[in-house]
Formats: C-alpha cells, sequence, structure tokens
C-alpha cells in the first residue's frame, strides 16, 4: 500500500546567538534540529518518535503539519506535497492533519470557554454555523465528555484529565486523517493518563487516523506504537516494530535507552555497554555520526562518516557503522559484527 505520509532528505536548521568571535568572523552558526531524515508511515499506522530531550522530535512533528518549512527536502501527506501548498489546498491540510498539544493549559486560550475553543477551529476551516452544534456534540461523544455544561466553563475550572479530552475533542473536531502528538500526556498524573492513552488509541482506530506519537518515554511509545522511530541529535539512528526494538536494539544508543528503563517482559542481559559522558548538543554536530561522541563503540570511520539509515532486515533500519547492510542477512542473526 503507498504511505500515507512520506518524508524524505528531511532537514531544518535555525539560527543561533553568536559569540562576538563568530561575528568577526562573519559566521552564521546554526542548530542542526533536523538532518537528513528519511521515513513513511502507512495509512491507518501509529508510530511512535522516541528520543531525549532537544534531538529534535518537536521540530519533526512540527515540519509535518506544515507550522515551520524545512531548510531541506520534502514532505508528502496523503496526495499532498507540502511545499506546495497554499491557498484551498493549504486549508484542506489544516483540516486532514492536527496537532494534539503537549500541554493543555497552553492549547486552550485560558480566557475563553471551552465551547468557544471547540467552535474555533470549525470558524477558521469555514464550516457553516448551523453545523457547530451537531459537530460538537459528536466530537464530545467521542471523547466521552457527557453533557453540554462544560461548554461554558473556562480552563481553570477543569481537572487535567477533562482538559486533555477538550485538547483532543479540538483535535478531533474537523475530523482530521493524521495526527501528531506531541508528549501527549507527559503533564497529566499518572492516574489518568492511561485513560487518556486507551481514548486516543480507540479513537485512532475507529477513525482508521494516521498517526505520530513523539515522546521520550519509551513505556508510552511501547504502550501505543507498533513501530518506533529512534531520533538522536536529529538523525533517525532505528526503525522498526517496537516490540523488535526493544527485545533486540540495534543501535548503541537503543541499546543505552532500553538499559536505562526497566520495562516488563524485556529482560535485560545484553551487554548495555555504558554510555560515555556528556550531554547531546545540536549545535556541535560533526560530519561524523552524531552520536560518536557518546558511543561506547565509536571506531574511527564514526568521526567522519555519517552512518546512513539502511535496511537490516524486514522492516529494521539503522544507522550505524557496525550494522552493515547488505547482503540482508537472516532474522536472528542481527547482533553487531563487532561487539
Ligand atoms: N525555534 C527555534 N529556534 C532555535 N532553535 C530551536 C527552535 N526550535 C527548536 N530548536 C532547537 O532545535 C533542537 C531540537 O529541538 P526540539 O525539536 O524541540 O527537540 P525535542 O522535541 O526532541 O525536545 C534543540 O537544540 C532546540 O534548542
Ligand atoms: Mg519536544
Amino acid at each position: 500500500m503507498d504511505a500515507y505520509v512520506h518524508v524524505s532528505g528531511l532537514s531544518k536548521t535555525f539560527p543561533v546567538s553568536r559569540d562576538i568571535g563568530q561575528v568577526l568572523r562573519g559566521e552564521r552558526p546554526v542548530v542542526h534540529a533536523v538532518r537528513s531524515v528519511d521515513f513513511s508511515i502507512a495509512p491507518g499506522e501509529t508510530v511512535g518518535l522516541l528520543g531525549e530531550s532537544g534531538c529534535g522530535k518537536t521540530t519533526t512533528g512540527r515540519l509535518l503539519l506544515k507550522l515551520v518549512e524545512p531548510t531541506e527536502g520534502s514532505i508528502r501527506i496523503g496526495d499532498k506535497v507540502l511545499a506546495g501548498l497554499s491557498g484551498e489546498s493549504l486549508r484542506g491540510f489544516r483540516r486532514d492533519a492536527q496537532f494534539v498539544f503537549q500541554n493543555p493549559f497552553d492549547a486552550l486560550n485560558p480566557r475563553i470557554a471551552i465551547g468557544r475553543s471547540l467552535a474555533e477551529p470549525l470558524i477558521n476551516a469555514g464550516i457553516p454555523r448551523e453545523e457547530h452544534a451537531e459537530r460538537t456534540r459528536v466530537v464530545l461523544e467521542r471523547v466521552r465528555i457527557r453533557g453540554t455544561e462544560l461548554l461554558e466553563r473556562y480552563p481553570h475550572e477543569m481537572s487535567g484529565g477533562q482538559l486533555q479530552r477538550v485538547v483532543l475533542a479540538r483535535a478531533l473536531i474537523l475530523e482530521p486523517r493524521f495526527i501528531v502528538a506531541d508528549e501527549p500526556v507527559s503533564m497529566l498524573d499518572v492516574s489518568v493518563r492511561a485513560g487518556i492513552l486507551n481514548l486516543m488509541r480507540e479513537l485512532q482506530d475507529s477513525l482508521g487516523l494516521t498517526a505520530i506519537y513523539i515522546s521520550h518515554d519509551l513505556a508510552l511509545v511501547r504502550y501505543v506504537a507498533r513501530r518506533t522511530l529512534v531520533m538522536y541529535l536529529g538523525s533517525l539512528v532505528e526503525d522498526g516494530p517496537t516490540e523488535d526494538v526493544i527485545h533486540e536494539p540495534l543501535h548503541p544508543y537503543t541499546k543505552a535507552l532500553i538499559a536505562a528503563v526497566p520495562l516488563p517482559r524485556v529482560t535485560q542481559t545484553r551487554d548495555p555497554l555504558p554510555l560515555r559522558p556528556g550531554t547531546p548538543d545540536a549545535r556541535k554536530v560533526g560530519k561524523g555520526c552524531p552520536f560518536v561522541n557518546r558511543c561506547p563503540a565509536a571506531m574511527a570511520v564514526c568521526e567522519i562518516e555519517r552512518p546512513p539509515l539502511v535496511a537490516v532486515a524486514a522492516g529494521r533500519r539503522v544507522a550505524c557503522h557496525l550494522m552493515p547492510a547488505a547482503p540482508l542477512r537472516a532474522a536472528g542473526s542481527l547482533a553487531p559484527a563487532a561487539s
């Protein structure tokens, strides 16, 4: 089947402030938020985008929704190439693709009542007024909010869990086909997280949504997504079915991530090589592997050549010089060539 989301050679840099030396030398330093990223998502598929803070997840999500423009590369969603959208085609895209924000308190204007917050996307999309009440009723039912009293309330009068349902309702009211959920429950109490995630999963199934869940939390990604993309300093380093990635991580960074969190039903005997100390800094990515400074298995080649993300088995890709691509080896013999 044709991919619903197709991303090719996607990069985004942001200018960063210069120190005096850089000003004098005429340098314009940038941060590489996203670096030559390629992936596809099948229609109806849910993919998790996993990585620690600052690795470029939110920027990727914003690029996918055309909230920022790429520095390089292209994105196609459904039959639309994002770079070419304007006017009516852009408005169509804005209906079909929605963001579910991290913080419900940021996503909703505190000074306007919930009912108006829900109507806003309808107004912006030019949906006739006589349809608003019915659309609102349907979407509230979908997110399991009963009664309409709540429409009169303001965000501060509601609990985090209720607010997150409203944020979800707002994202779904235009009946999108694609959603980007950025750390969707990270601001919620643990006690209400599962409820919201279950609801999102159910809705996705019943509405046939294609979705990308962005999170730093491996357990969350495991819960919602059958496939996981692992990101490090702007690059995709691993891509595969979530359970395979968890049980047999291939990239040294993924191995370290998984060794760091206890997960039910996962044996962590797989020699978790210690990470070299250091923090990822998106201003200091050289031409080599983005992980080279912390990789316990780094080789000379890793300093000078960035490993491409290549298929190493059915449905699995990894960007690591330890994992040669071709010929495709049988599953079960996926251990790195040198470890
Ligand atoms: N608007 C911006 N201007 C400058 N730098 C930015 C901007 N947005 C993100 N960045 C930088 O890009 C990198 C990736 O950020 P982000 O996509 O927010 O990562 P994540 O969501 O994984 O935490 C970070 O180094 C961040 O500081
Ligand atoms: Mg983020």
